[in-house]
């Protein structure tokens, strides 16, 4: 069985979606959440809906800053994500940058899904900036972490149109949909290989 963490720091959609979603496979199993804010609803109600599945609300210290900060957060994580003894880290609008600590210890294992067809519209508010662009088409990427910002190895594209007469509340739905069409699909690879690394 292949043990895989979720974390998220907002409304969770897309990680309600892949909880629902693991239920299909029979070698991937969602071990743990892990919320990094007080504000989002997500353990409430996961606890309430899965209550076996185990959630963290782990937060950054006060007092630290910077670097020591990060690094004293992300060992915390590292021990939740040890004790449930998980391969792979799911992001699921995580909203923090990963730093070295979390990023070797779980190397070409934690993946992210971006809002926009890397490399365009890297950072926040994706969906948004290419409508405000007037594009004709946007996307969803779905890639593996690295040091950069939405820079890491891409693992699944797809795209989406932009139709005539759409809000920008019309396009930021097709968007969703396709997420939660897409993301899944990582669980799936997972319960086949347990590498995402494309070419091995
Ligand atoms: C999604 O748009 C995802 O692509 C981005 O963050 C957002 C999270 O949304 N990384 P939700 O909390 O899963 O609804």
């Amino acid at each position: 069985m292949r043990n895989i963490a979720l974390m998220a720091s907002g409304t969770g959609t897309n990680a309600l979606n892949l909880i629902e979603a693991c239920r299909r496979f029979s070698q991937v199993r969602i071990a743990c959440l892990i919320v990094d804010t007080h504000e989002s609803p997500l353990p409430e109600i996961v606890r309430k809906k899965y209550p076996m599945l185990p959630v963290h609300r782990i937060l950054p210290m006060g007092g630290l800053k910077g670097d020591d900060r990060k690094r004293e957060h992300e060992t915390r994580i590292i021990e939740t994500l040890e004790g449930h003894e998980v391969g792979h880290v799911l992001l699921a609008g995580y909203m923090r940058i990963l730093g070295p600590v979390l990023l070797n210890r779980f190397k070409n294992s934690i993946v992210n899904i971006h809002p926009s067809l890397l490399p365009l519209y890297p950072g926040m508010d994706s969906y948004q900036r290419a409508f405000a662009d007037n594009v004709q088409e946007s996307g969803v990427t779905i890639h593996l972490v690295d040091e950069g910002i939405d820079t890491g190895p891409i693992l699944l594209q797809e795209r989406f149109p932009r139709l005539e007469g759409d809000t920008v509340a019309d396009f930021i739905q097709r968007g969703k949909d396709l997420e939660w069409k897409l993301y899944p699909m990582i669980l799936e690879k997972l319960n086949e290989s347990a590498t995402l690394l494309p070419g091995v």
